[in-house]
């Protein structure tokens, strides 16, 4: 394969995999899709716990920050077709994810920027600049929750 086919190798199988319809059970890829949230959520939270403390762990942040853009690569399959709120699936994922896919797709590559972004300056262990890229960070994730997640899951 040369180069330049597999630069277009790559998005057309991303592509392919968001267009796929759910092969697994739909409550599996939501229980897979929750779980992997919450291993973001433990990963951001060790961020923001090593930012208040008074001395912050440059490593511990960094260990985490690969975990969070792993996560921000991982996110684009947790949501195939089917996986939405149906009888008998609790989840809290809002069906305009599948109606409003264009803007879904923008929130999740905005959260994949600021995670590589913060990635990049965890590795220069600048505390400062940690902090102001963790807010924008932050902010990626929020903008996402108020369009897409319901506030209970049910
Ligand atoms: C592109 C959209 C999007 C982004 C970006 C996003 N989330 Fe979420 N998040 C969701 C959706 C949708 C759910 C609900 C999933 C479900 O219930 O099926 C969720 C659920 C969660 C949960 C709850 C898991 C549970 O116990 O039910 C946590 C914690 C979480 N997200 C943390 C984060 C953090 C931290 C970030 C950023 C570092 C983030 N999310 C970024 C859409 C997003």
């Amino acid at each position: 394969m040369t180069g330049a086919t597999r630069r277009f190798a790559i998005p057309a199988l991303a592509l392919a995999a968001l267009a796929a319809p759910v092969a697994a059970a739909p409550g599996d890829v939501v229980k897979t899709r929750i779980a992997g949230f919450r291993e973001l959520g433990a990963a951001f939270k060790n961020v923001n716990d090593e930012l208040k403390g008074s001395a912050p762990q440059t490593y511990v942040m960094q260990l985490s920050a690969r975990q969070i853009r792993d996560f921000a690569r991982q996110q684009y399959s947790w949501f195939p077709q089917g996986s939405g709120p149906q009888a008998g699936v609790k989840t809290a994922a809002k069906p305009d994810i599948w109606a409003k896919g264009a803007e879904f797709k923008a929130a999740q590559d905005n959260f994949a920027k600021q995670a590589d972004a913060f990635a990049k300056v965890a590795g220069t262990g600048d505390t400062a600049n940690i902090r102001a890229q963790a807010k924008l960070l932050g902010q990626s994730c929020g903008a996402c929750h108020r369009a897409f997640r319901t506030e209970s899951r049910d």
